[in-house]
């Protein structure tokens, strides 16, 4: 069987600037694969061509057996692909359920009863936005916003989750929730591509990694044979 994404030779430019510079890698069902990286390395640059929301250069780029690499970001989306980008942006001033009910948008066919199941899902995975549904959404803290958008992109019931940073600007115990939430979905059959600078947490709930460094990848194995690299210990783990 084929990878649920396969990913080879991708180039992503700025203009002139090269920031992804032909990589190769794949993520097979139910696995959590992470690509680690300090700041610049192109790991958000990766993400936004997966989804269609930055064009590659030369490349292609595979999801359940099709060609994403010139398919519409919205039709990405519907085909199973989810992303929670770095930054979370939730819509501040909509309430927490209006912001999750956005992300099931594009599935126009759903009742309202598979919705509301969904939304029950959520609920039970993120209790504390279940406590305030009817809140707006800027009254959450960083983490639970981190939680809203991770709920946002489940609700479209993706076979592949993309999260950007989510252990971003967090506390430790935030940080270790979020990640414990990631092992749970992986427990659910989610299969999960983790965008980390924090390459220690990452690299302890991941299956395989890769190491992204000037938009090339320097190193891939699994998740546990990184944690013990020295030159990953070295460049990353040392900071933590
Ligand atoms: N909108 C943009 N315009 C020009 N250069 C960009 C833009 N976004 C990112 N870059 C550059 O692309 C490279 C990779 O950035 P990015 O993918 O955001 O890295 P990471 O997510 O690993 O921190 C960096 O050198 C960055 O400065
Ligand atoms: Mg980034």
């Amino acid at each position: 069987m084929s990878p649920l994404l396969e990913v080879t030779d991708l180039h992503v430019s700025y203009g002139k600037i090269e920031a992804v510079k032909g990589i190769t890698f794949r993520v097979e069902e139910g696995e959590v694969v992470t690509l680690v990286g300090s700041n610049g390395a192109g790991k958000t640059t990766t993400l936004r061509a997966l989804s269609g929301l930055h064009r590659p250069a030369a490349g292609t780029i595979s999801f359940n057996g099709t060609r994403i690499d010139a398919t519409p970001a919205h039709e990405i989306v519907s085909l199973g692909l989810g992303h929670s980008p770095e930054g979370r942006h939730v819509f501040a001033r909509m309430t927490i359920e209006e912001n999750l009910l956005l992300g099931a948008f594009l599935r126009k066919s759903a009742k309202r009863s598979e919705l509301d199941a969904d939304l029950d899902r959520t609920y039970a995975m993120f209790p504390v936005l279940g406590d305030r549904r009817q809140q707006a959404a800027g009254t959450l803290s960083g983490g639970e916003q981190q939680m809203l958008a991770m709920g946002r992109a489940l609700m479209n019931q993706p076979r592949l989750l993309m999260l950007d940073e989510p252990s971003m600007g967090l506390s430790p115990i935030m940080m270790k929730l979020i990640m414990t939430t990631v092992a749970e979905l992986r427990k659910t059959g989610t299969t999960v591509l983790l965008v980390e600078q924090n390459a220690l947490a990452a690299l302890k709930l991941a299956d395989r990694g890769y190491v992204l460094e000037g938009g090339k990848i320097v190193l891939e194995d699994t998740g546990a044979n990184l944690l013990i690299n020295e030159d990953v210990q070295k460049a990353y783990l040392g900071q933590d």
